[in-house]
């Protein structure tokens, strides 16, 4: 559309920009009437809607490893390929990689990506990134002694089932899945996360997906939550720690 010209109030300080994203609510359209209004968010992809909220200079999930996955150090291998599922700006990718492991980091933002690069070499480590789409993701066979999947419910039911078969793949037998997300009691509180209850993890809905793996161990809990911005406060939280 001829209108779909985008003024930023404020530029993103990243560099090198992939592109220009467009849309998000922090953008303005500018109207043909010169009339000027914000995107209405419901109108936004999912695409948009995350390139918005990265294209700001701070790490919005923070810089740190969530804690979950850093509670996880010791089980993690001296040596071998991670692959880092929907992994935003990289804080958790950077965390294995500092680990001595050869990661992966895949996320569909190129935002999310620079700024996952950016943290990887103010860390001193090199992380492999990707830029994909998880529900058309070409997923390997067996491949990854580790996958680390967290708050990454942006999926539906149907889109879920894929990129959970796509996972089981990609794990080598023996290999090691982290994951963690929240449960619909975290509607109530409101510290992000999906606003779409059919997103969100239960133990049946993991027990069903990951229940015949060799090991299995799933927590639910409550707790306070600090990570970045957009994580703040207390949080209902499903955790799963488990081996092909
Ligand atoms: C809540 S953030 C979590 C990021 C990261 N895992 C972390 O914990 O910091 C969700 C991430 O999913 C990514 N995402 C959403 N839909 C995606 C898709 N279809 N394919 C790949 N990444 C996607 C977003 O770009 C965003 O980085």
């Amino acid at each position: 559309m001829s209108y779909r010209r985008a003024l930023c109030r404020e530029r993103p300080q990243m560099a090198p920009p992939m592109f220009i994203p467009v849309f998000d609510s922090a953008w303005i359209l500018i109207q043909p009437s010169g009339v000027y209004t914000s995107q209405p968010e419901s109108t936004m992809s999912e695409f948009d809607r995350w390139q918005g909220r990265f294209a700001v200079p701070e790490y919005i999930f923070g810089e740190e490893p969530n804690v979950f996955l850093a509670s996880q150090k010791d089980r993690l291998p001296n040596s071998g390929k991670v692959l880092a599922v929907a992994d935003g700006e990289g804080r958790n990718g950077v965390f294995l990689a500092e680990q001595g492991l050869d990661t992966l980091s895949i996320d569909f933002s190129p935002y999310a990506q620079a700024k996952a690069q950016a943290l990887a070499k103010k860390r001193g480590v090199i992380l492999r990134t990707e830029l994909a789409d998880v529900h058309n993701y070409n997923w390997s066979s067996e491949e990854y002694d580790v996958i680390a999947e967290i708050f990454t419910q942006f999926s539906t039911p149907e889109e879920r089932k894929g990129k959970f078969a796509g996972i089981r793949k990609a794990l080598k037998k023996g290999g090691l899945l982290l994951l963690e997300g929240y449960t619909p009691k975290q509607l109530q509180y409101g510290t992000g996360g999906p606003k779409q209850i059919e997103h969100l993890y239960t133990m049946d809905l993991l027990e069903k997906e990951f229940g015949d793996f060799s090991k299995v161990l799933i927590k639910e809990y409550d707790t306070y939550m600090s990570e970045g911005s957009s994580h703040v406060g207390m949080a209902a939280v499903i955790d799963l720690v488990a081996w092909k």
